[in-house]
């Protein structure tokens, strides 16, 4: 019901806010936070119920286009995702041009915009039609596969055809780990943490990769652009890259026989460059119900699984440490979707290096979303401002004299 147009400052003051912690850079109809209670909705549905009783494809589709799809709807969607699963074969000698420890954030970067190349027909900023709804499936199918590629060109294994009788995310495991004459077969349970895995990184509202995103694209590049870039601002260990952060941090702990109880010491010292990963969010001043969930989830694949893992003990007891800690109290600093997600990819067998290129592959829906509400919306060009604090005017000096 807001008229977005009446909110155009032509002219004026600028307001410094550094951060963007208190600045509204458009409206949404797409996910709704409220950090102060820990609550998250996509479309109006809370989070703790699609994580229950959803897909990944039937979130990805009501993040899309704001509705829970009806049967046919969703056959439609999720045959549009199928048959985009392959690559153009030509992409091939793009990943062989890459070092076998090219990290896989910059591979997954590159290829999105790459498939601008195999698609230039798609370079537009159309919101309706097959000109919006074929960019953005190949975009959820292919991350996919450029992902798994990635992966098995960097130890040197052959590319797997996608299997159509799976899943996305069944299909995603197949892509990885399948050998050519012995198929992986995940166990349901791997296969549906897997499947809330990315369900609950489905979207964010204006975090620093959406932001990115449409940043990006309100220029009007294309949609292969901006969620190129979005791959590169997710990248950082403040925001998706935390992930690995966190598995790397308990890794420490674990193996140089850290007590967790130094390491919070160190977390809190402000001369130390240590942070506890995983802990704060800009948003949620209370537990981040995406890990919330998550944290009852990795029980449950351990136990199938059959394996115990002692980085889940180690972060339990850092958990623990901060609820009783004045220094993350005070400042709100609950566990984020990334303090338990890491556990969970790495029963699932994900290496560390690929765990936020599975955010990234989670987030698509959102990134896609936000860029289509942009220009659904007729978004001027986002274009910061600034307070200039540098030297007044001066005269050039010529070489001699400097
Ligand atoms: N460990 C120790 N201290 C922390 C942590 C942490 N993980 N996070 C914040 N703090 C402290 C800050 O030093 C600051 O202290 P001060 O007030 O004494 O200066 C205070 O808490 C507020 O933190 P800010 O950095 O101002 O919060 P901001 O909103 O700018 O940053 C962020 C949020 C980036 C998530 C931060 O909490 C952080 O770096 N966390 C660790 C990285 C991480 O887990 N990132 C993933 C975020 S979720 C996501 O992107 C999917």
């Amino acid at each position: 019901g807001l008229d977005i147009t009446s909110l155009r400052a032509k002219t004026g003051m600028i307001t410094l806010d550094p951060g963007y912690g208190n600045t509204g850079s458009c409206t949404s109809d797409i996910t709704f936070i409220d950090g102060e209670k820990g609550i998250l909705r996509h479309r109006g549905y809370a989070i703790e119920e699609l994580a229950e009783k959803s897909t990944f494809m039937e979130t990805a589709f009501l993040v899309l286009y704001g509705h829970l799809p009806n049967a046919s709807e969703l056959v439609k969607f999720e045959q549009e995702i199928g048959d985009e699963s392959y690559l153009h074969y030509g992409m091939k000698s793009h990943f062989e041009g890459f070092p076998d420890n090219a990290p896989p954030m910059a591979v997954l970067s590159a290829m999105l915009n790459t498939l601008a190349c195999y698609n230039t027909d798609l370079l537009t900023t159309a919101t309706e039609g097959e000109a919006f709804t074929l960019p953005a499936a190949k975009i959820i199918s292919k991350v996919r596969a450029i992902a798994a590629w990635a992966y098995r060109t960097s130890i040197g294994k052959p590319f797997m055809a996608p299997r159509p009788d799976l899943s996305y995310s069944g299909n995603f495991l197949h892509l990885m780990f399948s050998q050519q004459f012995n198929l992986y077969e995940p166990l349901p349970e791997v296969e549906k943490a897997l499947d809330l895995f990315f369900i609950l990184h489905a979207d964010h509202e204006q975090n620093c990769s959406t932001s990115t995103v449409r940043m990006v694209g309100s220029s009007h590049a294309s949609l292969f652009s901006a969620v190129s870039a979005g791959v590169g601002a997710l990248w950082g260990p403040l925001h998706g890259g935390a992930n690995c952060e966190v598995i790397k941090m308990l890794t420490h702990i674990h193996e140089d026989g850290i007590k967790p109880r130094d390491f919070v010491e160190k977390a809190k010292d402000k001369n130390s460059p240590e942070k506890l990963m995983g802990f704060g969010h800009r948003v949620y001043k209370s537990f981040d119900p995406r890990a919330k969930i998550l944290k009852g989830q990795v029980d449950n694949v351990l136990k199938a699984m059959n394996v115990s893992d002692p980085l889940l003990d180690i972060a339990y007891e850092l958990e623990e440490m901060a609820r009783s800690e004045d220094y993350f109290i005070e400042r709100n600093l609950y566990p984020n979707v990334d303090f338990y997600s890491g556990i969970l990819l790495r029963a699932i067998g994900i290496p560390v290096n690929m765990f936020t290129v599975l955010f990234a592959i989670g987030r698509m829906p959102g990134w896609i979303a936000n860029w289509r509400e942009m220009h659904e919306q007729s978004l001027r060009i986002s274009r910061p401002r600034q307070i200039y604090t540098g030297e007044p005017l001066r005269s050039y000096v010529p070489m001699q004299q400097r």
